[in-house]
């Protein structure tokens, strides 16, 4: 198993705010921690015992839920940091194995490291052969989310040797297993879907080679891997690994709070991925995409997306922490051009639907004054529709990629000294207390 560490410094008090209650008069001191990075917090762990009194932040847009040394985003510039690196260049000089080394463990690995993880991954990706019938169990037309929760939060019955949260060694090969055989139940959720036989991973194959292999190779005839559609995977996979504490990896989080197993958090967070305000976004736009058909509709949508009493959103724009160009959709613009040359297509519709999109949306008064930009799941669907992957598909692979932070998260959670359960409380609008009633005379 590779070090443990990194380079994480625990926060430092700066100063204190006060509190003061108008109505009393009472104040309030409250420490005021520094961040490597970015804002400050207000720690208020105090407050409820010194006021009696709750903070309320639905959404939780002003509410930091840990302390965490894996992932940095300034919204406001378009950053986003894992452990220190950027993002573009992690995307540009590294792959995924390297940057989930980086996630798990803090630092990049040197040469040794990175081949003992590469091959500790690899011998891990194949499932109990019983997960097969698991798998029959699931009717042929259920979208291949549904089978990931289920057969991911079945991995705990079959892993009963790694469950144990305390014991440092398990919770290390909880992880290793959870990254190493989500592609090969993301392929076999595919392969299901479409009444194809499994394909067993091959240890010959990268990560994102592999993964592809077991969606699209058959028995019947030799697969090649494509090394421009591997390195695809691998970027997308990168582009997708972290992203601080969104709301699956908060699920994870929470979920793990209470003691529950690394396999049970992991499926709780997929299931928090599947909407479409989230990883279920990339789906969303395709389909919106393919609704607006031509550039020349393009107006009537933007009227749409803008009318309140319209439901009607431009899926794949705006992000609750990006009000920039997400650093991520930045890199997969460039990308769905070079597969798109590589696979050969000429015409390529939906790719130019989505810039035309992008430029007069980018130009409108109300997609700039309220920020709103192309994130991450913009192109990435373009991306995976022309590899052939169906649209039900993608918000698979983000949960492939999403799982090493997950684990990751989940593991620093595990080993701070801070941890609680998470148990919010509430602002309670009710009724008062009220005598019951009995039936016959309501
Ligand atoms: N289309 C039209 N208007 C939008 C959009 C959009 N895509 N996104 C936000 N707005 C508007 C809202 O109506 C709101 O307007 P108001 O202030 O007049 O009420 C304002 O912009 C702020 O939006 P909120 O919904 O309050 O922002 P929030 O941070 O809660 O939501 C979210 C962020 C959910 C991502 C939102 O932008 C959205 O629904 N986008 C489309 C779905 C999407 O692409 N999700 C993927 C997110 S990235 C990811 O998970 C990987």
């Amino acid at each position: 198993m590779g070090k443990a560490g990194g380079t994480a410094k625990k926060a430092e008090t700066e100063h204190t705010v006060t509190l003061t209650d108008n109505a009393t008069g009472k104040s309030v001191d409250l420490p005021v921690h520094a961040a490597t990075e970015g804002p400050s917090v207000i720690d208020i762990r105090t407050l409820y015992k010194e006021t009696g009194m709750f903070t309320y932040d639905p959404g939780f847009t002003s509410t930091g839920s840990c302390e965490s040394a894996l992932t940095f985003i300034d919204g406001d510039e378009g950053v986003l940091l894992h452990r220190g690196y950027s993002i573009e260049e992690l995307a540009e000089q590294s792959d995924f194995m390297e940057v989930s080394y980086l996630l798990v463990f803090g630092d990049l690995p040197n040469k040794e490291e990175k081949a003992k993880f590469v091959h500790d991954i690899t011998y891990h990706s194949m499932v109990h052969e019983q997960m097969l019938n698991f798998f029959r169990g699931f009717r042929r037309d259920a979208h291949p989310m549904a089978i990931m929760v289920g057969v991911v939060g079945a991995l705990s019955s079959f892993y009963h040797d790694s469950t144990d949260i305390n014991d440092e060694r398990q919770r290390m090969i909880a992880s290793y297993r959870m990254i190493a055989k989500m592609p090969t139940i993301a392929a076999m959720a595919y392969k299901y879907s479409v009444g194809q036989p499994f394909i067993y991973p091959s240890n010959e194959l990268d990560y994102a080679g592999n993964f592809l292999r077991m969606t699209f190779a058959v028995p019947a005839e030799d697969y090649e891997v494509n090394p421009i559609l591997a390195r695809a995977m691998d970027r997308i996979l990168i582009l997708h690994a972290d992203h601080e504490q969104n709301a699956s990896t908060s699920t994870v989080r929470l979920a793990g709070s209470s003691g529950a197993n690394p396999f049970a958090c992991i499926a709780a967070g997929i299931a928090s991925l599947w909407g479409p305000a989230h990883g279920g976004a990339n789906e969303a736009v395709l389909n919106m995409l393919e609704e607006i058909g031509h550039k020349d509709n393009i107006p009537e949508y933007l009227k749409r997306a803008k009318d309140k009493d319209d439901p009607f959103r431009l899926m794949g724009f705006g992000h609750r922490v990006y009000k920039n160009y997400d650093p991520r959709a930045a890199v997969l613009r460039e990308s769905a051009h070079e597969v798109l040359e590589e696979l050969g297509v000429k015409d390529t519709p939906l790719l130019e639907l989505a810039m035309e999109l992008e430029k007069i949306a980018l130009e409108d008064a109300y997609f700039v004054e309220k920020k709103l930009f192309p994130n991450v799941d913009f192109y990435s669907g373009i991306i995976l529709q022309a590899m052939g992957f169906p649209k039900s598909m993608f918000t698979v692979l983000f949960a492939v990629a999403r799982t090493v932070g997950w684990i990751s998260q989940w593991k620093e959670m595990i080993e701070d000294p801070v941890l609680k359960i998470g148990r919010p409380r509430q602002l309670y609008t009710g009724p008062e207390r009220r005598k019951y009633v009995p039936l016959d005379k309501r």
